[in-house]
């Protein structure tokens, strides 16, 4: 068997398939002598984004919030990259956050929390590890539950006085939660 890889016909594609990995070697290598920007995070830093919430919610901290609290925030921390109607500000890349409902695997596809994201549990693991986009890990844990109720209730999911924590916000019924479909593998675990 290695007699045939290495025979003379073969080594050509060879060298061509291990030039990529080397070439990332050296890039890998670069990176550890620094490109001049960035520095190695803190334990603290990594601290204030370090969750793994689950679909289920499984994960999700203590804490709650309600929409008028989270509108509050999202006025101070996201409305310049997300827009006053949560419509998203194209010149920043911040993304639509909500519409579109119904729209997936239409022509008119468009991806938001609202049409598209099954869970809710993943608002609250995206914008504690995330967001705001240029300051990651700054929001407090009732902070994140209240703007994830804003971004909810803007999103007609849920009612204005609804408060959401760890028990409601897992609770929560998305609008897309049945547009996927299970992955049969015997070792991957699905949620539905
Ligand atoms: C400086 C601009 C900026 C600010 C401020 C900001 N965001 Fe974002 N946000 C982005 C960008 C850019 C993306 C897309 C990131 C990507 O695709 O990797 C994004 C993506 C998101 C998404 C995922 C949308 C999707 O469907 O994939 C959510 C949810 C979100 N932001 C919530 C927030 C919340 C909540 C705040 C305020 C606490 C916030 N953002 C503040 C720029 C911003």
């Amino acid at each position: 068997m290695f007699e045939y890889w290495t025979s003379k016909l073969c080594r050509p594609a060879i060298a061509v398939a291990i030039l990529p990995f080397g070439l990332l070697l050296a890039a890998s290598a670069a990176n550890a002598e620094g490109f001049g920007f960035g520095t190695t995070p803190t334990a603290a830093e990594i601290a204030a984004i370090d969750i793994d919430v689950m679909p289920d919610g499984r994960g999700l901290p203590p804490g709650s919030g309600t929409v008028a609290q989270g509108k509050a925030l999202y006025e101070q921390n996201c409305v310049a990259c997300h827009g006053e109607n949560l419509e998203g500000v194209a010149a920043t890349g911040g993304a639509a956050l909500i519409g579109g409902r119904g729209s997936i695997g239409t022509p008119k596809t468009k991806k938001t929390v609202e049409s598209y994201w099954p869970y809710a549990s993943t608002l609250y693991d995206y914008v504690k590890r995330a967001m705001p986009f240029t300051a990651p890990g700054s929001l407090k844990d009732d902070e994140i539950y209240a703007l994830s109720a804003y971004i909810l209730n803007r999103a007609n999911i849920i009612g204005e006085n609804d408060v959401m924590n760890a028990d409601t916000l897992a609770k929560v019924q998305m609008p897309n939660k049945d547009g996927f479909i299970s992955d049969a593998r015997p070792d991957v675990h699905n949620y539905r």
